[in-house]
């Protein structure tokens, strides 16, 4: 009996330090233990609830993992009824609520309001008794709800148990309603394996969440990576609690997480502040947020104003501009890229997204668009964030009519006529006709721009205009034009052409590396090209470099050191090199370019944006700090690189552009430091 006494003990101890850690993690977001120790403690408490099964608890921390399969939703009835928010998408419509609720409260009553992140997930609502979860159930029709109790414990940022905070106990009954959500890098990551394992992926993370938290299986809900924001005090018994602010202060005190950088300010112009604050950083958030919450903050405001029809006048959700949204892909059409590559995009109906209307999205290649089984004539889901290309994210293929028509990849470039090329290792199609006019504006264009070249003025437009008026039959052409040729073409007059002529001339003195990157050879981009820069003084020296010579580079792959070599071995490109030469265009390294050796990343810094395709932010750090480089928050004149992945920040991807800071890719990260 007294061993069986001191095991109890025990447990209960575990139980004790496993919540508070998982409390400092989830909650604080500051643990004081590592994983691997958190591990251990949750394996010695399951080891010995194994031994004593007439010792677990349904609050014990072991008990997340999941129950047997339910066979339906109990129906629950919500105490209150979870209501919704009125929407204002303008400040005008933020100024006229507050208007109404001033007059209603009378015009000089004090004030205050909190702003919340709206997050975009699963309401819910969470029960709890003497400190134990006793329900959790989803916001249903508002009156009634589905029992969800069994999926919600499984998420590890849901409280089981509250914990004695100080000498305070746990209230006899609490209820708090808040929001489950998946985060934005687990989504990715679970979608990955889904499409790997042949599953169809989830159109976004609300969509992932919801799914996951209305299984009757909850050891599938404990398979996915859920957490949670807490965004009310609904009831409490015992204690006080006057105002949502306080509100949100009480639960964190209790362990459940809330959203970071919620503020409470004194009136709406800081507010709407608030509001352009979230907006700017919405896509690096780590959920998806549609909006801000405006609350008027005190509880006694609050229930003067009421509510109306399914809404409290007390709140307003001011949304973002929409990244989603729907509409019809009419046609798929296919775009020829700088080194021939045909690029498959998508016409569509237009439609509004982020304050911007969209015409066009990109659908990747082919494989892509049969692997989302993307149909011309489709209703699809279509998304935009930051600055990003717009993307054809999935069809609905519920509203399918039958006249959907399947892609199929064309067998003619759509601009010269050739036959088009498949490698077998890739997944893109190519032409490769040398002379091809598509590939030639591409060419051009990439030249000229802020990455390679810089020759400002000169965008996507001009090099359209320019191959077309057989003004440009190459990159070299450039520094041939005549002021003459110009000033016939329309738009231009005498100062503009001078302008232009002044951006090539100055072009001519750029760093080697921009004249490598700028003459378009597969797998040269602004990174391969300074290492390039790096190992040979010249583009002489490295037009005389071997396969093998190239190869033994550390940070350079065999595909790039090949074709490296196969794009020198061809009289056009040497003829171009020439022509380039005779022209005066600088073809040695600047001295700043032979940066020391120690790391490849060595005095390069690097500002992260968006969530990259297989490494979490803090590997691609210690993997450029690992190389000598540096990482820093945010895009000045200082930084070397941003480092892009999916839905990356519209703030730092703008200013990267405004300051020409290149753009890397993880691959192209990889490709430096590994060799490819
Ligand atoms: S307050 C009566 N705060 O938005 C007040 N709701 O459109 C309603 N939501 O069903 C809840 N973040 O699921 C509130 N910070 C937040 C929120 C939030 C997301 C959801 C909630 C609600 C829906 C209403």
């Amino acid at each position: 009996m007294g061993a069986e006494e001191d095991v109890g003990k025990r447990i209960r101890r575990l139980r004790k330090a496993i919540r508070y850690h998982a409390y400092r993690y989830y909650v604080l977001d500051d643990p004081e233990i590592t994983d691997a120790e958190y591990d251990a403690l949750m394996a010695e408490l399951k080891e010995l609830e194994a031994a004593h099964p007439e010792l677990v608890t349904p609050d014990s921390p072991t008990q997340r993992v999941g129950a047997e399969p339910l066979p339906q939703f109990e129906k629950v009835e919500h105490r209150t009824p979870l209501l919704s928010l009125d929407n204002a998408f303008d400040e005008e419509e933020v100024r006229a609520w507050e208007r109404r609720i001033r007059r209603l409260l009378g015009d000089d009553t004090d004030l205050q309001y909190t702003v919340e992140p709206k997050i975009d997930g699963l309401a819910v609502s969470l029960t709890y008794e003497e400190g134990r979860l006793v329900q959790g159930a989803t916001r249903g029709n508002g009156f009634v709800g589905e029992d969800v109790t069994q999926n919600l414990r499984t998420i590890p940022a849901i409280p089981l148990r509250i914990p004695v905070v100080g000498d305070e106990a746990p209230p006899a009954y609490l209820e708090a309603r808040g929001e489950v959500y998946m985060p934005r890098d687990r989504f990715e990551e679970l979608n990955r394996r889904r499409e790997e394992a042949g599953e169809k992926p989830f159109a976004n993370p609300r969509n992932a969440a919801a799914g996951s938290v209305r299984q009757l299986d909850s050891s599938i809900t404990a398979s996915r990576p859920l957490s949670v924001f807490v965004y009310a005090v609904e009831a409490v018994e015992g204690v006080t609690v006057s105002a949502q602010w306080d509100g949100l202060s009480y639960l964190q005190r209790l362990g459940f997480p809330k959203a970071e950088n919620i503020a409470r300010c004194d009136d709406l112009d800081t507010a709407l502040d608030l509001y352009r604050k979230w907006l700017d950083q919405r896509d690096a958030l780590n959920y998806d947020a549609d909006g801000v919450v405006i609350k008027v903050d005190s509880f006694a405001q609050q229930e003067r104003l009421g509510e109306v029809s399914h809404a409290p006048r007390w709140a307003i959700a001011y949304k973002f501009p929409a990244h989603e949204g729907i509409t019809k892909l009419l046609r798929i059409g296919i775009n020829v890229g700088r080194t021939g590559t045909l690029n498959p995009y998508a016409e569509l109906e237009p439609v509004q997204l982020g304050g911007v209307t969209i015409r066009h999205a990109t659908l990747h290649n082919e494989a892509d668009i049969h692997r989302k089984d993307i149909r011309e004539g489709d209703t699809v889901i279509v998304k935009r964030a930051g600055d990003v290309i717009p993307q054809v994210v999935a069809p609905m293929t519920e509203l399918r009519t039958g006249q959907e028509t399947v892609f199929d990849m064309v067998r003619t470039c759509p601009v010269c006529g050739e036959p088009v090329v498949k490698p077998e290792e890739e997944v893109m199609y190519y032409c490769i006709n040398a002379s091809c006019p598509a590939q030639l504006v591409a060419r051009v264009e990439h030249f000229a721009s802020r990455g390679a070249m810089d020759i400002e003025g000169f965008g996507a437009r001009l090099a359209q205009t320019f191959v077309e008026k057989g003004l440009l039959g190459d990159v070299a052409d450039f520094y041939y034009l005549k002021q003459d040729d110009i000033l016939e073409l329309e738009g231009f007059a005498e100062k503009s052409v001078a302008n232009l002529l002044a951006a090539i001339e100055a072009s001519k003195e750029r760093p080697l590396w921009r004249l490598l990157t700028g003459l378009g050879i597969r797998g040269v981009g602004a990174i391969v090209a300074q290492l390039l820069a790096r190992n040979f003084a010249s583009l002489d020296e490295l037009m005389a470099a071997s396969e093998g010579e190239l190869e033994v580079i550390e940070g350079l792959g065999p595909h790039t050191a090949k074709s490296i070599v196969d794009f020198f071995a061809q009289d056009r490109n040497r003829n171009l090199v020439e022509k380039l030469r005779r022209a005066r265009v600088r073809m040695t390294r600047l001295p700043e370019e032979e940066a020391p050796k120690e790391g490849q990343l060595n005095g390069l810094t690097f500002v992260i944006t968006g969530t990259l395709p297989t490494m979490s932010r803090e590997a691609a750090t210690e993997l450029i700090e690992a190389q000598g480089g540096r990482v820093t928050s945010s895009v000045s004149r200082n930084t070397s690189y941003l480092l892009v992945g999916e839905s990356p920040g519209g703030t730092k991807v703008r200013r990267a552009e405004e300051l020409g800071v290149p753009s890397v890719t993880e691959e192209e990260l990889r490709e430096l430091v590994d060799g490819g």
